[in-house]
């Protein structure tokens, strides 16, 4: 099935309305669609995206439905990420005409995804448009929106930006126009969803997407999933929240959470320590001790990752870290924790592997371990001092 979205302009998605887990990580309560479209000019056509190597066979059906394959001239990427790109080997067979247009970055991609020797790749340059015949293309580049690869291809007469991931959603309704959605507070919940686990940790390069865009007449918006976004339909809505939640955090006062688990009431102890010696040094500081055991991880991790410095603490069982801080850190997104401020603490029974494991996993994400502690069983005054010496320590590590 297609869907026109403008003159000799036509959605050739393919629906996945049952999809409940998107790349192994992301939940998708309202499945998901991998877009595509055909753009006709009176010379040249041009199919931008491609789509999920499993579902080839619909895929080709819906775009013959628009035009022979061979007809195609350019298969536009705006990413080469495989839900995307991974129907390119087996198109490029029926497509013998097409070239394959992205950016240099998005070459190297593409040669590994395909594994094929005869691609026929012209790569996208900012400077230099393709012109379909009454219809043409303009490239962006847009590094880690979200991949590195990333660009934005603009059509200036149809005022159409095809924007790669940014501003998509994983939902899917049987139509594919922003005017078509039956329920709107499921799309707005998916699209947030798909905000925070695609952009999210990207978001300094979001508001450089957005600085980008901001002089275009955009009246439409094709994303590579979920809606057709208009004006006056959910474009300026999408838009908005974008830069909202893009926005730089800016806190008055520190934020240096200290997250934790704790069998026996031990490791509890060297927490709040460390909170008070954080508030010795910065009393206003927002510095609370967590429980992971008392709190849903996904507060947790919004806490981590706003965080201008943290600790972590757990207790050693069966050699290592309890679950619930492993948990944590692995929602501790690696492209802003980088070189923020760390502290690792514990209690232990028999040998205390939970803290070189933390350790070792916040090095992993390059942030800055300014020290550790570990106490055996019940925590001695001299534990506790040390507890408050390193809260001492997190907090100077950022003092301004
Ligand atoms: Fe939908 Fe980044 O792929």
């Amino acid at each position: 099935m297609n869907h026109k979205i403008k003159d000799n302009v036509y959605a050739v998605s393919v629906l996945n309305p049952a999809l409940r887990i998107f790349d192994i990580v992301m939940t998708t309560d309202y499945g998901t669609t991998y877009n595509s479209y055909i753009v006709k000019g009176t010379e040249k056509t041009a199919l931008i995206e491609v789509n999920h190597a499993s579902f080839f066979e619909n895929y080709l059906d819906n775009i013959k439905e628009i035009c022979k394959p061979e007809d195609i001239d350019y298969i536009i990427l705006n990413h080469c990420e495989p839900d995307h790109s991974g129907a390119l080997r087996e198109l490029l067979d029926v497509c013998p005409n097409a070239k394959i247009i992205v950016t240099k970055m998005g070459g190297k991609y593409i040669d590994a995804i395909c594994n094929r020797a005869d691609m026929p790749v012209q790569y996208a340059n900012d400077n230099e448009p393709i012109d379909l015949g009454g219809k043409t293309l303009k490239f962006f580049t847009a590094p880690m929106l979200h991949w590195p690869d990333s660009m934005f291809t603009w059509c200036e007469e149809d005022k159409i930006l095809y924007s790669c991931d940014f501003l998509g959603s994983h939902y899917c309704e049987p139509y594919i126009l922003d005017k078509y959605i039956s329920d709107n507070c499921a799309y707005e919940k998916a699209f947030l969803g798909y905000y925070n686990a695609i952009f999210g940790p990207f978001k300094k390069f979001v508001r450089a997407g957005l600085d980008k865009i901001k002089s275009l007449d955009i009246e439409t918006v094709c994303s590579s999933h979920g809606p057709v976004l208009t004006k006056g339909g959910k474009l300026e809505y999408a838009m908005e929240k974008y830069a909202e939640w893009s926005a730089e955090a800016v806190h008055d006062n520190p934020h240096i959470p200290v997250f934790y688990c704790s069998a026996y009431g031990n490791t509890k102890k060297l927490a709040e320590e460390i909170c008070k010696g954080v508030k010795s040094v910065l009393p206003n500081a927002e510095c609370d001790c967590y429980n992971m055991n008392c709190y849903c991880l996904a507060e947790m991790a919004e806490k981590a990752n706003d965080a201008d410095a943290m600790a972590f603490g757990s207790p050693t069982i069966n050699a290592d870290a309890v679950g619930p801080i492993w948990n944590l850190l692995a929602c501790v997104d690696a492209l802003n924790a980088k070189t923020k401020s760390a502290a690792v603490f514990g209690s232990y029974g028999w040998s205390g592997e939970a803290i070189p494991n933390i350790t070792a996993r916040l090095e992993g994400l390059k942030m800055k371990v300014i020290g550790s502690l570990k106490a055996n069983f019940t925590p001695d005054s001299k534990d506790l001092e040390n507890a408050f010496e390193l809260g001492k320590a997190l907090a100077d590590s950022i003092k301004r």
